[in-house]
């Protein structure tokens, strides 16, 4: 014997995949099954299957068998029948405001380990005003907001125009427009009132931050958790006089938008949003990776807007790969980095080399 200890090659891992497809591309509103109105991006949040194959591809470059599970009313069954080792989870859930929570808490009711945060994290998470109001209990600055909602829709108290009206309860800039900016109350409230009725939601009303926006991508855990640089995003061609990171900007972003990461900022303020952004995702709970979204005001405030701990995955789209990218780690490693928090906190070792 020479000394020299053998190691056991990592074993064979079994990883289904939870998502919810995109149905249809539709560029008007539309009248569902039921009669119901729906908004031209009613299916914002969800993923094209090449993401979804991009995910798969990746595992399958590190030892993991790979199965497709699609987050519909089969599921439960398709999980048992299937008995994955663990799950990477990407799906936004069916309906209602906690609908992000439903594949996790399922996977909790079940035993079966999954990447990202849990069921409560990813409710507080979806509910805009709540995170709000939780996270300045921590001193995070965030705008200040109302809640209009179809029975109380007018302002009360001091609030100052212009205001951005937000879904509460929604991501992908799903009914963020060009034109979500309003400059009174009369504008106000018509914009509300007609958003509550086609996205059957509270809306957030925003006093609007103009300055510089900056996202901010971390994943790990505990000790190991590690923070981005911040990505900026700037504008290269202006949508209107508010420039907002809406959803048409975001399909488009090749015609208005540069991303610059490292981004321009002092190292005082780099570290201030790095700081806020690690203090945010403890806060939260959250669990192996988030995306957080910030705004410099001129006067050089840092204001907190949200947190995605469910943050899109498509290569070449969405932010999270291509802070990632900017970072230094390619798409192939980073669902694997996502992947490997997660057996790491469920004690998986075994599988990672
Ligand atoms: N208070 C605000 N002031 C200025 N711009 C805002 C404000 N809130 C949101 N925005 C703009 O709208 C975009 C989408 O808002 P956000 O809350 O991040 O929604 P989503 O969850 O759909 O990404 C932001 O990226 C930013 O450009
Ligand atoms: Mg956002």
């Amino acid at each position: 014997m020479d000394g020299k200890e053998i190691s056991e090659p990592p074993q064979l891992l079994h990883v289904g995949i939870t998502y919810n497809l995109k149905k249809s591309d539709r560029s008007k509103e539309q009248h569902s099954q039921s009669g119901d109105l729906e908004p031209s991006d009613n299916e914002a949040e969800y993923d094209d299957i090449t993401t979804i194959l991009a995910i798969k591809e990746a595992l399958e470059g590190r030892n993991c068998r790979v199965t497709l599970l699609e987050a519909d009313e089969e599921l439960p069954v398709k999980l048992l029948e299937d008995k994955p080792d663990i799950i990477f989870n990407i799906a936004e859930g069916i309906y209602g405001r906690g609908r992000e929570a439903q594949v996790p808490a399922l996977l909790n009711f079940y035993k079966i380990p999954y990447t990202g945060s849990d069921e409560t994290t990813l409710c507080i998470a979806l509910d805009k005003a709540l995170t709000k109001r939780i996270l300045s209990t921590y001193g995070i600055k965030t705008p200040k907001y109302r809640i209009i909602t179809k029975d109380q829709n007018q302002l009360t108290g001091r609030f100052y125009f212009p205001a951005i009206v937000k879904p509460n309860a929604e991501g992908s800039s799903k009914g963020i427009s060009d034109v979500a900016v309003v400059t009174n109350r009369r504008e106000l409230e018509k914009l509300a009132l007609k958003n509550i009725s086609l996205y059957k939601q509270d809306m957030l009303v925003e006093e609007f931050i103009s300055g510089r926006e900056f996202t901010v991508g971390i994943f790990g855990n505990g000790s190991d958790i590690h923070v981005f640089s911040p990505m900026e995003i700037c504008y290269v061609n202006q949508v209107n006089q508010y420039n907002i990171y809406s959803y048409n900007v975001k399909r488009n972003y090749k015609e208005f938008i540069r991303y610059e990461c490292p981004a321009n900022i002092s190292k005082e303020t780099e570290a201030e949003m790095t700081n806020a952004a690690r203090k945010i995702y403890e806060a939260l709970c959250c669990r192996d990776f988030a995306r957080i979204d910030f705004l410099l005001s001129p006067q050089g405030k840092l204001y907190f807007i949200e947190i995605n701990p469910l943050p899109g995955l498509a290569p070449g789209y969405s932010d999270f790969p291509m802070i990632a990218e900017f970072n230094g780690m390619d798409y192939n490693s980073l669902v694997w980095n996502v992947l490997k928090s997660a057996l790491k906190r469920y004690g998986m070792k075994s599988y990672i080399d």
